[in-house]
C-alpha cells in the first residue's frame, strides 16, 4: 500500500520530497467533435468502470506525486533534479511497456501520457512496486492529452518516443484523430534529439483498417 510517506523516488535516487507542482490534471471531455488535428482535444475514453478501493487510492495519493506539473516546460531537470535520457510514451494502456523500460533503465526518466483511468490505475501499480522488486522513483504520469505535454517539451530533448498500437480511428471519416497524422508526427519529430528514436508499432490489423 502507499502510503502518504511514500518512499517512490528511493531506488532510483530521484528526490520526490519537494515535487514541483505536482498536482492532478483536470477533467477531460472525452469525444470532442471538431478539427481533430487541433493539440488538446482528446478522442476516445477517460473513466471505465469504477476502480477498485486500492486503484483509486493509488490515483488519489500517487498520481499527485508523480504528475507532470500542469504548466511550464517540461524537462528531465524539473521533473527529475538533474539532466538525464527522457523517454515519452504516448497512451501507455496499463503501463507495462513503459515499467519494464523505466525498470531496465534506472538513470533515465519516463514521462508516459494516457487518459483513460483505468490504465494510469494499472500503471500506477507497476510504479508502486514493479514485479515485486520495489518503485519505480523514474516514471512521471499525465492522466491525459499526449500532445498537452509534448508542446511542453524543450525541442531536441526526447531520447525516445513510443507510440505503441495507438487507436486506429478506422472510419474514413475520424482519420484525421489518429495519432500518426501530420501534426503530432511533426511535433515528435522536433521534440526527439538528433538520433532518437520514435518507436511505432503497428498492428497489420490496424493498418488495414486506417487504410
Ligand atoms: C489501442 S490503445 C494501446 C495501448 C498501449 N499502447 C498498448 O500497446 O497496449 C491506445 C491508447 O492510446 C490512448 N490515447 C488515445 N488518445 C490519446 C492521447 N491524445 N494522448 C495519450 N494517449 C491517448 C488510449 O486511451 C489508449 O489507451
Amino acid at each position: 500500500m502507499i502510503s502518504s510517506g511514500c518512499k517512490i523516488g528511493e531506488r532510483h535516487g530521484t528526490d520526490l520530497q519537494n515535487p514541483p507542482r505536482f498536482a492532478k490534471a483536470p477533467a477531460m471531455t472525452a469525444h470532442k467533435e471538431g478539427d481533430p488535428t487541433t493539440l488538446n482535444r482528446l478522442y476516445g475514453r477517460a473513466k471505465g468502470k469504477k476502480l477498485r478501493t486500492h486503484q483509486q487510492h493509488l490515483v488519489d495519493h500517487l498520481l499527485p506525486q508523480i504528475s507532470v506539473p500542469l504548466d511550464g516546460a517540461v524537462a528531465a531537470e524539473v521533473l527529475f533534479g538533474y539532466d538525464r535520457p527522457l523517454h515519452f510514451e504516448i497512451g501507455f494502456g496499463g503501463g507495462e511497456h513503459m515499467a519494464y523500460r523505466a525498470n531496465m533503465l534506472p538513470d533515465h526518466g519516463f514521462i508516459g501520457c494516457e487518459p483513460f483511468e483505468t490504465g494510469v490505475a494499472q500503471a500506477l501499480s507497476h510504479v508502486e512496486n514493479y514485479e515485486g522488486l520495489g518503485p519505480l522513483g523514474n516514471i512521471r504520469l499525465h492522466m491525459g492529452d499526449a500532445l498537452e505535454v509534448l508542446t511542453r517539451i524543450p525541442d531536441d530533448s526526447l531520447s525516445f518516443v513510443y507510440l505503441l498500437h495507438p487507436d486506429p480511428w478506422p472510419k474514413a471519416r475520424h482519420a484525421k484523430r489518429r495519432m500518426m497524422n501530420d501534426g503530432p508526427v511533426d511535433l515528435i519529430a522536433a521534440k526527439l534529439k538528433p538520433g532518437g528514436e520514435f518507436r511505432l508499432a503497428l498492428t497489420m490489423q490496424s493498418i488495414c483498417a486506417m487504410r
